[in-house]
């Protein structure tokens, strides 16, 4: 089984009981802001899940060219029926992305899925799709996580492999990127009840890298 299909068959389990519309805010946003300069932009989100992202910013930017890929084929039926004019793919262990076609890249909780060989591949591939001048927004969690001691490769029964980040990893990992900003993203659940799939709540953290590639 090769690194990918290892984590399809958790991630089809978890598509087909959870179906979250909901966009992420800060993945979004990056794009949008590039959208607004550029209604034509080409945009890729790796690890697209569903396409709630993309089908967002497909609402507000009709003509934009969205693509997006999962390693999970029934995270992609439920996107491609809820948003059809979406172009998502299955990846496996390549994306085949053409080389500098690319004006964005979003990313956002994907990579701590993935070991981290396997990402860094990943990460070269997005790296080479991006045109000169090319933005990207990845959110990666990070060794601050309330899941991080349990290591990395450690297996979630819900979210299946996880793997953990330093800041100095991430450089390294982004080194042929132009680093813009990068942020402590924390979020805490202060009151209530997390009713995400019934699991214990636990404190997120994940570092946000603003990236360019160097024109
Ligand atoms: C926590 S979800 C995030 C989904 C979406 N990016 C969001 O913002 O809600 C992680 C996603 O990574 C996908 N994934 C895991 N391994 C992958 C791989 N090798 N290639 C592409 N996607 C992968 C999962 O199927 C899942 O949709």
């Amino acid at each position: 089984m090769t690194s990918s299909a290892h984590n399809a068959k958790q991630w089809d389990a978890f598509y087909a009981s959870s179906q979250t519309r909901v966009p992420y805010t800060d993945a979004v946003v990056f794009a949008l802001i590039a959208l607004s300069r550029n209604p034509d932009a080409r945009v890729f989100e790796f690890g697209c899940g569903n396409g709630q992202n993309l089908g967002f910013l497909r609402s507000v930017f009709p003509k934009a060219q969205l693509s997006g890929c999962d390693v999970s084929a029934e995270a992609l039926i439920a996107g491609r029926r809820l948003y059809p004019d979406l172009d998502l793919f299955v990846s496996g262990d390549a994306l085949r992305l053409k080389p500098a076609s690319l004006d964005v890249v979003i990313e956002r909780a994907t990579l701590q899925h993935i070991p981290k060989p396997l990402a860094a591949l990943y990460v070269k591939e997005m790296f080479a799709a991006l045109k000169p001048g090319g933005r990207a927004f990845f959110e990666v969690a990070s060794t601050d996580h309330g899941y991080a001691a349990l290591g990395d490769g450690s297996e979630d029964p819900v979210f299946g492999h996880r793997v953990f980040y330093t800041l100095d990893e991430l450089k390294a990992l982004f080194a042929d990127f132009q680093l813009d900003q990068v942020y402590d993203r924390r979020r805490a659940l202060v009151e209530g009840a997390d009713l995400n799939n019934g699991r214990p709540v636990y404190d997120e953290a994940a570092y946000q890298l603003y990236l360019t590639k160097p024109a």
